[in-house]
This record gives structure tokens, sequence and C-alpha cells, in this order.
């Protein structure tokens, strides 16, 4: 069992490789390992395949048997046993849009870096509390996105942030250059209709302009 700060620091280190985490919804796996090939050549290595569809799984199965290069995890993790599920497919890390009791227990037990969300300041702190420093805020545009960002900054110094949730290419920028955020989480690197296409080129250029993006 793993100490919660190493979880963190883990976290921590899986947000500082990319400015931009795509947060990728696959609909067919066949379709994963173009679309995480295309993610890394244009430069973000760190994926999160959403447990939202039936190919989640086997997704990412395939990206972390056959992408080497990437770094994959899952989101919408909302159940305890999927951590178990998702390190045994070779996920490497899990994200959830929220927190329970039950998820950090589990996350604890897997030793799995995790990335819970919040949407308020008394969620971050309780998250605080027990030991995390880099935190989800989802759903980040809805939930007050730059304003709420910019306002914590003081009294929840040391805690940093991945928004996710309404983000754009557009709107990226202003949230990379606050200093208490990590890394941003979208969908917008990979649209849907680009990987139902396999328009690989789109997608690389998307990513490209997205890893070039700046951090504080
Ligand atoms: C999601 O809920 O799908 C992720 O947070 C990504 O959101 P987005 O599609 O608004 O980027």
């Amino acid at each position: 069992m793993e100490r919660q700060g190493d979880m963190t620091d883990a976290m921590a280190a899986i947000a500082a490789r990319a400015p931009v985490i795509p947060v990728l919804t696959i609909d067919e796996h066949e379709t994963a390992v173009p679309l995480a090939r295309a993610l890394v050549r244009g430069g973000l290595p760190v994926l999160e395949i959403t447990l939202r569809t039936e190919a989640a799984l086997e997704a990412i199965r395939a990206v972390a048997a056959e992408v080497p290069e990437a770094v994959v995890g899952a989101g919408t993790v909302l159940d305890p046993r999927q951590f178990e599920q998702v390190r045994r497919a070779g996920g490497r890390f899990a994200v959830s849009p929220g927190y329970t009791d039950a998820l950090a227990g589990a996350a604890r037990s897997s030793g799995m870096p995790f990335l819970p969300g919040v949407q308020t300041v008394s969620e971050a702190m309780v998250l605080r509390e027990l030991g995390f420093g880099i935190l989800k805020f989802f759903p980040a545009d809805a939930a007050g996105g730059l304003t709420w960002i910019k306002a914590v900054g003081a009294p929840l110094a040391g805690l940093r942030f991945c928004p996710t949730g309404g983000i754009t290419a557009e709107t990226a920028p202003a949230y990379l250059a606050l200093p208490n955020v990590a890394c941003v989480g979208g969908s917008w690197v990979a649209p849907r209709v680009a990987v139902a296409t396999g328009d690989w080129q789109s997608i690389e250029r998307l990513a490209a302009k997205a890893a070039a993006l700046k951090r504080r």
C-alpha cells in the first residue's frame, strides 16, 4: 500500500508531462491505437480514456500494449472496482469527476495515481486533508472557470488543479497561464468526427498546437 503523498507525487509527475490531457471517449476500440499514436506524435503523451463506453477497457488495453510512448489512464472512474479493472488493462492513472471515500480507499489500495474531481472549496479542503495536492476542477467552465481558479489561488495555496470540462483551444491558454493550474483536460484535441473518419493528421495538428501551449 502506498502513501497518499506518493500517489499525489506520481499524479503530479504525469500531469507535468504535457500541458493538455486529451479526454477520449472511444466508441470503437480499433480506433484507440491510431488515435493514441496521432496524439503522441503531436506531443501529447498523457491520455485519459473515459470509462463511458463498452470499448473503454479494451481501448486502454490496446494503447498500453501497443503505444509504449503513451501514458494511458482511465477517466470517469465512479466505482471502486474500476481501479483493479484499469490496472489489469495496463492503465497507469485514474481520474474521477468527483470524489468518494470508497474511491480514495480503492486508489490507495491499488497504488494507482488518482486525480479526483472537485467543484467547491470545501471539497478541495477535504481532499487536501487526505493528502491530495493535485485535483481535477470539474466541470471547469460551468463551475466558475478561470474566475474560480484565480480566486482560490491564495486561500488554497499549495493545491494545483487540472481544469476540465468546456475548455477549448481558445480558452486553454488563459487557464495554463495561472500558477495553480498544472494542466488542462479536454476533448477538443480529438473531435469525434475526426476519430470516426480516421482523420489522424487533423488530430496530430490539434495535438501539436495544444502541446505548444505554455504553462506558468
Ligand atoms: C468530459 O466530461 O467529457 C471531459 O471533462 C471533457 O469535457 P469537454 O468535452 O468539455 O472537453
